[in-house]
């Protein structure tokens, strides 16, 4: 099996030069500095990971392009392989060819070697299913935001014709009498569901329709995917997608969306640390909703033919955003928003909407001086965007408080990147501990780190 490494260019273990950072884990990070320069987003994690499972259900190789070096990546191309589908290298950087030829059953120490690691593992359901007529999915990795149940995926499994058991190895899903198009509306607009019934109807017999769906770019560019492939889908009005199954699929050829996410990150990081960052590769048309906000927040960007400058347009300002699923403003996006709000003048308000656990990682910012209080069953009142939630949570943050350096541990992936920008942003030194999360949604990351000037040294 193949690994992709991150961060492995280099050889020296400095933070300010370049550094051979794979398995680090402990960051001693020098603050005050901003951050300058030019960063590269390649495809996103939340694309490229799905079309990588969309391979197998295509009867000629796939090829798919701008690839990043994720561990997620790394996870998915294991368990295709696993499966017996075979993974190289493309005719350019970052592009690999997936050959579904010789795609089979696994063994289930094979699939369970997998669990924990990734929550891709159950958008495997519908291919395999297509493929062999059953499916074993390991126990779930992924963020710890709260409780992250798979009810939508197994109830649209179901609907399919599929039976769902539990056992001790994980979930065995079979299909002896195979896929029929269904109708089915989500309880909420999820992304993961949404992409679990598109991978599904595009080969199940008859139409399916899908109410409520999920709309989110990355979403748009996996049914881009799957039409290369010869799937029939159309997006109707009000989250209503239509698919009309067919018999066969074959190979895509298709360059990945830019990750949306990263892009987002690094803007917030130069208002954070009132520097200036170029994101080769982020385009406004993806970016509105987050553009907007950041505009509000007092930040200046430059929208160019290649990417997006990011910096302070003046003082921060406060804000109050709601996070929501596409179009509104991304769950993703709050963390590293939440430090810059940090240094805002007066008082902003995030509620977070999508997740039932995704501010506990102010607490670390709290404790570098922010003034932070979270309210864990959310706010009443104020104008609202997104109808109320019963999981949510609201982060009121009362700036500008100055940030100093401190000890703090990587909860997730989002809160752990706005850890290492809280603390370029602190006056002093920071030990950041448990920073190899970050590696599975930000490709590179210490490189870019250090491209962008960043004072660190990897200890640990
Ligand atoms: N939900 C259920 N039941 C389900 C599925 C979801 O109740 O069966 C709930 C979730 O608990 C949550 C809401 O629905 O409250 C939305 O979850 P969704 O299914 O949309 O999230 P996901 O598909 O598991 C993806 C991204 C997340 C991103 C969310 C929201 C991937 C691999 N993950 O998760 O990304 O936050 O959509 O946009 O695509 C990240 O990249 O750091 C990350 C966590």
């Amino acid at each position: 099996m193949t690994t992709l490494l991150n961060d492995t260019a280099g050889n020296k273990k400095s933070g300010r030069g370049q550094g051979t950072h794979a398995g680090a884990e402990v960051l001693a990070i020098r603050g005050g500095r901003p951050l300058h320069g030019t960063i590269e987003v390649k495809g996103a994690k939340n694309l490229v990971t799905k079309a990588m499972v969309a391979a197998l259900l295509g009867e000629t190789p796939s090829t798919l392009r701008d690839v990043p070096e994720l561990s997620d990546v790394a996870v998915v191309r294991s368990l295709l392989e696993v499966h017996g589908v075979t993974v190289t290298d493309g005719d350019e950087p970052g592009s690999l060819v997936l050959d579904p030829s010789g795609a089979a059953s696994a063994h289930f120490e094979e699939i369970d070697a997998h669990a924990g690691a990734s929550r891709i593992p159950i958008l495997f359901c519908g291919p395999l299913l297509h493929l062999l007529g059953e499916a074993l999915i390991p126990d779930l990795g992924g963020c710890r935001i709260g409780d992250r149940p798979i009810n939508f995926h197994m109830d649209a499994l179901r609907a399919f014709g599929a039976i769902v058991d539990k056992s001790y190895e994980g979930i065995r899903i079979t299909a002896p009498d195979g896929l029929h198009g269904a109708n089915i509306e989500l309880p909420y607009p999820s992304v993961g569901a949404t992409e679990q019934v598109l991978l599904t109807a595009v080969k199940a017999k008859g139409v399916t329709e899908l109410k409520n769906a999920a709309i989110e770019p990355e979403i748009m560019d996996l049914i881009a995917v799957l039409q290369k492939m010869g799937a029939i889908i159309s997006y109707e009005p009000n989250r209503v997608i239509l698919i009309e199954g067919v018999e066969s699929l074959r190979g895509y050829d298709h360059r990945s969306i830019f990750d949306r996410n990263e892009a987002v990150s690094w803007a917030c990081a130069a208002l954070a640390t009132d520097g200036e960052i170029f994101v080769q590769g982020a385009k406004q048309q993806d970016l509105l909703t987050f553009l907007n906000v950041f505009r509000k927040a007092g930040g200046w960007f430059d929208v160019r033919e290649d990417g997006i400058l990011f910096r302070r347009g003046g003082s921060i300002k406060p804000v109050v955003v709601e996070t929501d699923v596409h179009p509104g403003y991304m769950t993703d996006w709050q963390q590293p928003l939440i430090v810059a709000l940090t240094q805002a003048e007066g008082e902003s308000t995030v509620h977070e909407t999508v997740y039932e656990n995704r501010l506990g990682f102010t607490q670390a910012l709290v404790k570098m001086g922010a003034d932070i209080v979270v309210h864990p069953h959310g706010l009443e009142g104020g104008q609202r965007r997104v109808p109320r939630r019963a999981l949510e949570q609201a982060a009121v943050i009362n700036g500008p408080t100055p940030l100093t350096g401190a000890e703090i541990e990587v909860p997730d992936l989002r809160g752990g990147f706005s850890y290492v920008v809280a603390a370029l942003a602190a006056q002093g030194e920071s030990r950041v501990s448990g920073v190899g999360i970050i590696s599975r949604g930000y490709e590179k990351f210490f490189d870019k780190l250090t491209a962008l000037g960043a004072d660190f040294d990897v200890v640990g």
